[in-house]
């Protein structure tokens, strides 16, 4: 395994200090091996996602995007990224820059995203992203990055900083998905939008050099609905910036999760039976039916319909479970997160085996756009 103290890794492909700044992976005889992918990835789907590194990975993160990339992992030809180039958009501070990216790697490594089956990267690292970006960029309209619901909702919420990075996010998006022609893209609801303008300029560039080159790419969930992981504060979804203790972290220490959660809005109790939830009580329902067992979400669920409800009980059975699923990863965090060794050669290893994928791309795109002149 690539933490074991020998850095032996599947494949037969050997990790060493002395080769780690190597392009390529050698052995002490100077033998070349090159990384070999454990599946032919002729037969797998390619899959791309990322997440941006503005802080440690909530709930919503996780049951939106980082369960279904473990799965994934398992039977596809995987790209997981730290989108810290999307980070700056929001977030441009450079002391932070460093631990943030960090901190996404070790949580997606503790939630077990696993470098020898999956390409994980940062996106910086693949300069190839940025170029992609520049050449989408201008077959990209003002009117419709002007019209996506994302930047319409930061630039309102953010007038004193309306950058063009946060104007063409979408095209960025594009950049990574369609730098490794990806087919499916494991998002939270939030995302669908943005695959849709990845589909629209992909498409544009099929059409406008004639060829059949990038394909569609989809917001994946195994054939369910996109899942959208609300906050603790009665409106809208779980988000890292939407105040305080509005979203769960997957670091958080027990004693923050139970404060969280027992300070979650609610309401004084359903007065007739059978009748509908508002907001901040489905959204607790939610947490509980992603966290708890079937047979506690039911309790809950009768108690409510016939008025018996105790939301006090409710929220402490949550704080509860949301322990028992989350102590397991924090543990993971801490200790990964320390590895400094661990996190760099899974730095190395995802550059190295992302690079090969973005340069093809690269290529292939400046040749079909005519920019080539030897
Ligand atoms: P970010 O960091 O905002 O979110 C990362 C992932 O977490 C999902 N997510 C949620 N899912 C369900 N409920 C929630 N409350 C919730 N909050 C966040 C997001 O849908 C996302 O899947 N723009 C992307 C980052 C990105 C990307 C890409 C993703 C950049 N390039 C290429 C896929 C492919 C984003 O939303 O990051």
């Amino acid at each position: 395994m690539l933490r074991d103290k020998s850095s032996r890794i599947k494949g037969g492909l050997l990790l060493s200090q002395n080769t780690l700044h190597c392009p390529i992976f050698k052995f002490s005889n100077q033998q070349i091996i090159k990384p070999k992918p454990l599946l032919s990835s002729q037969s797998m789907d390619t899959v791309v996602s990322g997440i941006r590194s503005t802080g440690n990975l909530h709930l919503g993160n996780y049951f939106g995007a980082v369960k279904n990339f473990i799965r994934m992992q398992e039977i596809n030809n995987c790209f997981f990224f730290i989108a810290d180039y999307h980070s700056l958009t929001t977030h441009p501070d450079a002391s932070l820059l460093k631990k943030n990216v960090r901190q996404v790697l070790a949580e997606y490594l503790a939630c077990g995203l696993d470098p020898e089956k999956s390409t994980i990267y940062v996106q910086s690292d693949i300069p190839e992203t940025a170029e992609l970006y520049l050449l989408l960029n201008m077959h990209a309209y003002l009117g419709e990055l002007e019209r996506a619901t994302t930047f319409k909702e930061k630039a309102r919420k953010h007038p004193d900083n309306i950058n063009a990075g946060l104007l063409t996010y979408p095209v960025l998006m594009a950049a990574d998905i369609l730098i490794h022609k990806a087919s499916k893209v494991p998002v939270g609801k939030d995302q669908e939008q943005h695959l849709e303008m990845t589909r629209q300029f992909g498409n544009r560039f099929n059409r406008m050099y004639n060829v059949n080159f990038f394909p569609e790419p989809v917001a994946y969930n195994f054939g369910e609905q996109l899942v959208k992981i609300p906050g603790l504060d009665g409106t809208g979804k779980m988000g890292k910036s939407e105040g305080e203790g509005n979203a769960i972290f997957l670091a958080d220490k027990q004693d923050i999760l139970k404060k969280k959660i027992m300070r979650s809005v609610s309401d004084s109790g359903p007065t007739e039976a059978n009748s509908a939830k508002p907001e901040s009580i489905k959204n607790l329902f939610t947490l509980l039916s992603v966290v708890s067992k079937s047979e506690t979400f039911n309790f809950f669920e009768e108690a409510y319909n016939n008025c018996s409800i105790r939301y006090g009980d409710l929220k402490k059975q949550l704080a509860e479970d949301m322990e028992i699923f989350v102590a397991p990863i924090r543990t993971k965090i801490e200790e990964i997160a320390a590895d400094d060794q661990y996190l760099n050669k899974a730095l190395e290893m995802g550059k190295e085996k992302a690079h090969t994928s973005s340069s093809k791309t690269v290529k292939e795109v400046r040749e079909l756009m005519g920019i080539q002149y030897r």
